[in-house]
């Protein structure tokens, strides 16, 4: 008797392998491979054999090829458009991420509605919600208009049928996890109809020249759910950050085949729905407020320099020390610490400390280390920080204080909202009126935080 095939696939990265583990070797995720059945595995045969027979493009001297013709056009969004590098590019596959209720759908339904009034026919397919559903987040938004086209559909074939019926100039698919496709044996939101789905949305994106966006869930430790494949095929891969019950939200580029991924989209969550942040200044800090345990620092956002809170708490433990951070990386929290305990003789072993950064920001830049260690002292001694200082500065293992990027600019923001004075490296090239106190030395600024 022939011997059954089996052929199990890993429902995160998409990895293949005729014998079940408990994690996948590719991804190192666990308990991710399920099994295909005999229907599955005689598809994927199939679209192999199917992709090595179609390939009859020949190769071209690159001189003798003419550039694609990359003309933007604004989404009538100033943030969206910053992050997208310039505007929208036609013809471009673009994802967006985030945690539920973060503000996919209504961001979206917004920019179907800037876009519609512009008089581009605009289809927006949702195989979460329906019409009715949609039509009264339109409202809400002020998105109604009649080149805004809804589809609440889950089959693949039927979205393609509408898409060729009109002539759709800007397409969005809520959610790529609902969608359905009917040539796929598998069900909706797995690796293999993920993966096809989102072929066949790009060979539709670069054929017609179309821009879609699609629309995926995140999962537990902030992926795109289903596999990983799927940043890999499209152009542009965006997140939306932001801690739902602060009106923030941040949208950051995470890959960009036509631009940078610097930029930081800003948005304020309200009742009329996602809009472009009017200023952020003064929004992720409030002096009045300030406490023991809490410092202020300026980060960069792309080019944009924005004032943040941080806040410690460290307390005396009883048992293991905890160290837990939110926003700011656990491992450079416990770096800190170490050289805290070692140049400044602190007993942080016996004490919990936890980090937070307010306004779910996070921060991803090394120039925030000085605040966190005047936040961590702050709490540590239960002393106050004065609400008119910055501090500034990357903390290095020997416990030097290194310069950080853009120092001019940060000063010039720390000097609009108002402050007074500034810790800092090294001194800024440019004059101002902020009183700048130059620390290299992590031990020398035990005096002066507290003045
Ligand atoms: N009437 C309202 N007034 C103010 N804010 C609202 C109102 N209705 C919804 N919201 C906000 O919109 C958010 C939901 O946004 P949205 O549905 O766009 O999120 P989503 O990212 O698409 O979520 P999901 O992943 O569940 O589809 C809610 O969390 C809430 O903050
Ligand atoms: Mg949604």
């Amino acid at each position: 008797m022939a011997k059954k095939k089996t052929l199990f696939e890993c429902q995160s990265c998409g990895f293949q392998t005729p014998r079940w583990m408990g994690k996948c070797p590719s991804c190192n995720e666990w308990e991710s491979l399920i099994e295909l059945n005999s229907e599955q595995i005689k598809f994927l045969k199939e679209t192999s054999t199917i992709s090595t027979q179609t390939n009859t493009n020949k190769a071209k001297p690159i001189t003798e090829i003419n550039e694609d013709n990359v003309t933007r056009f604004s989404s009538g969004s100033r943030e969206l458009d910053l992050v997208l590098g310039g505007g929208i590019v036609p013809g471009s596959l673009t994802l967006i991420g985030g945690s539920p209720g973060v503000g996919k759908s209504t961001l979206l339904l917004k920019i179907a509605g800037n876009l519609a009034k512009t008089n581009k026919k605009v289809l927006y397919v949702s195989g979460e919600e329906s019409a009715g559903q949609i039509k009264l987040r339109a409202n809400r938004l002020d998105a109604n208009h009649d080149a805004l086209y809804l589809l609440p559909e889950i089959s693949l074939s039927s979205v393609i049928a509408e898409i060729s019926s009109k002539s759709y100039e800007f397409i969005i698919i809520d959610s790529i996890q609902t969608l359905y496709s009917d040539e796929t044996p598998s069900a909706p939101g797995s690796v293999t109809q993920v993966r096809t789905i989102t072929f066949d949305l790009m060979r539709i994106a670069k054929s017609m020249h179309i821009p879609i966006f699609i629309i995926g869930h995140i999962t537990k430790d902030g992926s795109i759910a289903g596999p990983r494949v799927l940043e890999h095929m499209v152009d542009i891969v965006l997140y939306f950050e932001g801690d739902t019950n602060s009106e923030l939200r941040l949208l950051r580029g995470f890959k960009n085949r036509f631009g940078s991924t610097n930029e930081v989209g800003i948005f304020e969550m309200n009742k009329h729905g996602l809009n472009d942040a009017k200023s952020m200044a003064g929004k992720f800090f409030d002096k009045e407020k300030l406490q023991s345990g809490s410092a202020l620092t300026v980060i960069m956002e792309g080019s944009r320099p924005i004032i943040i809170e941080v806040q410690a708490l460290v307390s005396e433990s009883y048992g293991h020390a905890k160290r837990s951070s939110t926003g700011f990386d656990n491992n450079r929290l416990n770096m800190l610490l170490a050289l805290l305990e070692k140049k400044l003789d602190l007993p942080l072993g016996t004490h919990d400390v936890f980090i937070n950064i307010s306004g779910g920001v996070k921060v991803n830049e090394p120039s925030a280390d000085l605040a966190i260690i005047a936040a961590i002292l702050s709490s540590y001694r239960d002393r106050e920080l004065s609400a008119e200082t910055l501090f500034l500065g990357e903390v290095s293992l020997t416990g030097e204080i290194r310069e950080v990027s853009s120092l001019s600019q940060r000063i010039k923001e720390i000097e609009t909202q108002g402050f007074k004075k500034a810790i800092v490296p090294t001194k800024p090239i440019e004059n101002s009126n902020i009183k700048c106190f130059i620390a290299d030395e992590v031990s020398k600024i035990v005096e002066w935080i507290f003045i």
